[in-house]
């Protein structure tokens, strides 16, 4: 029997981790117990995903719109961050994880700057997956700061002329990660919602209905496998591959 090739992995998941509120409204909860589950799944999926020896994860946790969400909802999704990545430094560092972040972090609470540089610290080292928390991300203001670096010749040794597009991806939040090969979008919206603008350029699109709080390693699984299927032409013909 000829074995079972193995399937393509991408290198990098890009994850939008949508639907915790409708999940929780619909089982007449409150929707910080849609977040609560929320981190849970996004737990198991970093495990999963440093299973299968993918070396890049970008989770999409707190968007720069939702910053405009009631003060109670912000104030519980900090309050989240901060206690899963104080509970869970010891797991990254012992899995190998190197965590990151990408957004606007001066934006966040003092206290969840500080257990972020922490948890950098501390997981500097990992040579397993890197996991990036995208946190008061927003891929319009990621793309104006570094144009407005450029203006305002704040982009040492350099005084450009005309800008390469490795120079412009170069002065984003993602200057050290590949593009994501794979996005996942939960909830049954199908937008991007400001994610990545830049980076997903030739990204391979998978949206499922399922709601995050109930996303599962078999959805993982589904995902990756449709994934396996899809030809990336990056705009040559099939026969050119
Ligand atoms: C995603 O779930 C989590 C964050 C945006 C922080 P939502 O909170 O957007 O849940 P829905 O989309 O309202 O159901
Ligand atoms: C996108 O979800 C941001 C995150 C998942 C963190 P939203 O729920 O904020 O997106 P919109 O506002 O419905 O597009
Ligand atoms: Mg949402």
């Amino acid at each position: 029997m000829t074995p079972c090739p193995m399937p393509t992995l991408p290198k990098h998941i890009a994850i939008i981790m949508d639907g915790n509120g409708r999940w929780a409204k619909a089982k007449g909860q409150p929707r910080l117990e849609g977040h609560r589950r929320g981190v849970e799944v996004a737990e198991e999926m970093i495990t999963a995903v440093n299973d299968l020896k993918i070396p890049f994860l970008t989770l999409y946790a707190f968007s720069d719109e939702n910053w405009n969400r009631p003060k109670e909802e912000v104030d519980t999704l900090m309050g989240l961050l901060e206690w899963f990545l104080k509970t869970r430094q010891e797991k990254m560092l012992k899995n190998g994880i190197r965590f990151r972040t990408i957004g606007d972090t001066q934006k966040l609470p003092e206290s969840v700057q500080r257990v972020i540089a922490e948890t950098m610290e501390v997981t500097a080292h990992g040579k397993a997956l890197t996991l990036i928390l995208a946190l008061s991300y927003g891929a319009r203001n990621e793309i104006m700061n570094a144009v407005n670096k450029i203006l305002s010749n704040q982009v040492p040794g350099t005084r450009y002329q005309v800008l390469r597009e490795n120079e412009l991806s170069d002065l984003l939040d993602t200057k050290d990660f590949p593009d994501p090969d794979l996005l996942i979008r939960t909830s049954g919206e199908y937008r991007l919602s400001n994610f990545l603008l830049w980076q997903l350029a030739y990204t391979e699109l998978y949206f499922t209905k399922t709601m995050w709080p109930e996303f599962s390693e078999a959805d993982l699984a589904k995902a990756l496998e449709e994934y396996s299927k899809r030809e990336r032409r990056f705009g040559k013909i099939s026969e050119q591959l």
